[in-house]
C-alpha cells in the first residue's frame, strides 16, 4: 500500500479537521475521510448517551483509526432499504450482494399468476442480510396471500444470533401474516441434517430458490489480495472455506475438492451436490470474478477438468456486478454450451434456473 504525503495530512487538517487527518491512514483519500467523519458525526447525534458528543467522536474516530470497518465501528450497514446490525464475528454485506438479492426479488415477484406459495433457503447466511431483503421486497410485491417460507443456514453461532437480532431490527412490513416464516439455523452444509427444518440433505422440491454467498477465497488470496481491514478485522471463516472439524466431514471434503480441484471452489460442489438432490426451481451462487464463475459453470455442466459433477436440467447464467442492466447480447462458451451473461460489472454470480419452469 502506497505511503501518503504529509501534504494530504495538512489539508485534511486545514479543509476538514484534525479528526479527518486522524482518518486518513484508514480511509485513504480526503472525500473518504470527510465522508466517514460526517456519518460518525450523524451516528452520535442520533443515538443517546451521558457521554458528551465530542468525546464519543472522538473515540468513533480512534477506533476506525486503527483501521476497525467503520460497519463495526457505528454497528451497522445500510443493505437495500434494510439497516443491518453488524458486529465483529460476522462478515459485513457487500452492495454487491445487495444488487444481485434486489434483482432475484424481482424475478421472483414476476411470476403470473402469483404463486400461492414460495420457499427460500440461504445458505451461509451471515448476518441474515440476504433473506431479509428478500422477504421485505417479496411481500411488498406479492400478494398478501402468497406463503413465504424462508430458512437462513449458518455454521457460526454468532452469525445465527445476528441475524435473529437482524430480523427483530427489522420486522417485515407486515409483520401479522403468519404464513409468513423467516427462521434461522446454526448447521454446517457439509454435515447431513437430521433436523427437519433445515434443509440441506432432504429432498425439498418446493424450494424456489437457493442462494449462496460461500466462503470462495483461497487462503493465498486471502494473505496477498485482500485488503487489510478485511484481513485483520472480519472473520477468515466467512471468506476462505475452512477444513471440517470431523474425520466422516473430511472424508466428504476430500471428494467435493477432488471433484473442483481448488480449494477455494469447495462449497460450490457441495452446493451443486444439494441442487442435484433437491431440485430447487433456482439456485444463485456468489463468485470471487470472472474465471471462478466459469470455473463453477464448468462444474454445472460437470466439464472436464473441472470435476466430474455435473447437475443437468437447468439453464445457466453468469451475472455480473449489476444484474439488472439485463442481456446486452453477452456469451461466453463452457464445455462447448452457450452461457448467457448479464449486467455490467465483475463475475459475480452464477444463477440456475430450472428448464422446464
Ligand atoms: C461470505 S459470508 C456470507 C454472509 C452473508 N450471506 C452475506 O452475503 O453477507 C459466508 C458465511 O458462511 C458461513 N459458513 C462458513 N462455513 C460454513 C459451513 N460449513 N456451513 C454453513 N455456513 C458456513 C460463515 O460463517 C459466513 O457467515
Amino acid at each position: 500500500m502506497p505511503r501518503l504525503a504529509p501534504s494530504l495530512f495538512w489539508r485534511a487538517r486545514r479543509e476538514i479537521s484534525p479528526m479527518a487527518a486522524q482518518l486518513l491512514p484508514a480511509c485513504r483519500d480526503l472525500e473518504s475521510a470527510a465522508n466517514e467523519l460526517r456519518w460518525i458525526r450523524e451516528y452520535v447525534q442520533d443515538t443517546k448517551s451521558p457521554i458528551p458528543d465530542e468525546l464519543r467522536i472522538w473515540r468513533l474516530v480512534e477506533k476506525r483509526a486503527k483501521g476497525i470497518p467503520l460497519q463495526y465501528v457505528l454497528g451497522t450497514q445500510p443493505f437495500g432499504n434494510l439497516e443491518i446490525k453488524c458486529r465483529p464475528g460476522v462478515l459485513i454485506p457487500r452492495p454487491e450482494t445487495e444488487a444481485y438479492t434486489l434483482h432475484l426479488a424481482t424475478l421472483l415477484s414476476q411470476s403470473h399468476p402469483p404463486p400461492p406459495s414460495l420457499t427460500i433457503v440461504d445458505l451461509c447466511t451471515g448476518t441474515g442480510c440476504i433473506p431479509l431483503l428478500l422477504l421485505h421486497s417479496i411481500q411488498a410485491a406479492l400478494p398478501r396471500t402468497t406463503a413465504i417460507t424462508i430458512h437462513g443456514v449458518d455454521i457460526s453461532p454468532r452469525a445465527i444470533a445476528l441475524a435473529r437480532a437482524n430480523h427483530a431490527h427489522n420486522p417485515p412490513p407486515s409483520p401479522f401474516l403468519p404464513h409468513h416464516t423467516l427462521t434461522f439455523h446454526q448447521y454446517d452444509i457439509f454435515s447431513p441434517t437430521h433436523d427437519p427444518n433445515s434443509p440441506p440433505d432432504k429432498p425439498h422440491p418446493t424450494v424456489d430458490l437457493l442462494v449462496c454467498n460461500p466462503p470462495y477465497i483461497s487462503p493465498r488470496d486471502f494473505a496477498r489480495a485482500t485488503a487489510r481491514a478485511v484481513r485483520n478485522h472480519e472473520p477468515r471463516r466467512a471468506l476462505v472455506p475452512a477444513p471440517p472439524q470431523q474425520q466422516q466431514q473430511q472424508q466428504r471434503a476430500d471428494r467435493y475438492a477432488a471433484w473442483c480441484r481448488r480449494p477455494e471452489d469447495v462449497f460450490y460442489a457441495r452446493l451443486l451436490e444439494i441442487a442435484a438432490y433437491a431440485r430447487p426451481r433456482r439456485v444463485l451462487m456468489e463468485v470471487g470474478g470472472w474465471e471462478q464463475a466459469v470455473r463453477v459453470v464448468g462444474l454445472v455442466f460437470g466439464k472436464q477438468g473441472e470435476g466430474g459433477f455435473g447437475v443437468g436440467g437447468y439453464e445457466v447464467e453468469v451475472w455480473r456486478d449489476e444484474p439488472a442492466a439485463g442481456d446486452r447480447g453477452e456469451r461466453v462458451e463452457v464445455a462447448g454450451r452457450e452461457v448467457v451473461v448479464r449486467g455490467v460489472g465483475r463475475g459475480r454470480a452464477v444463477y440456475l434456473k430450472l428448464a422446464e419452469d
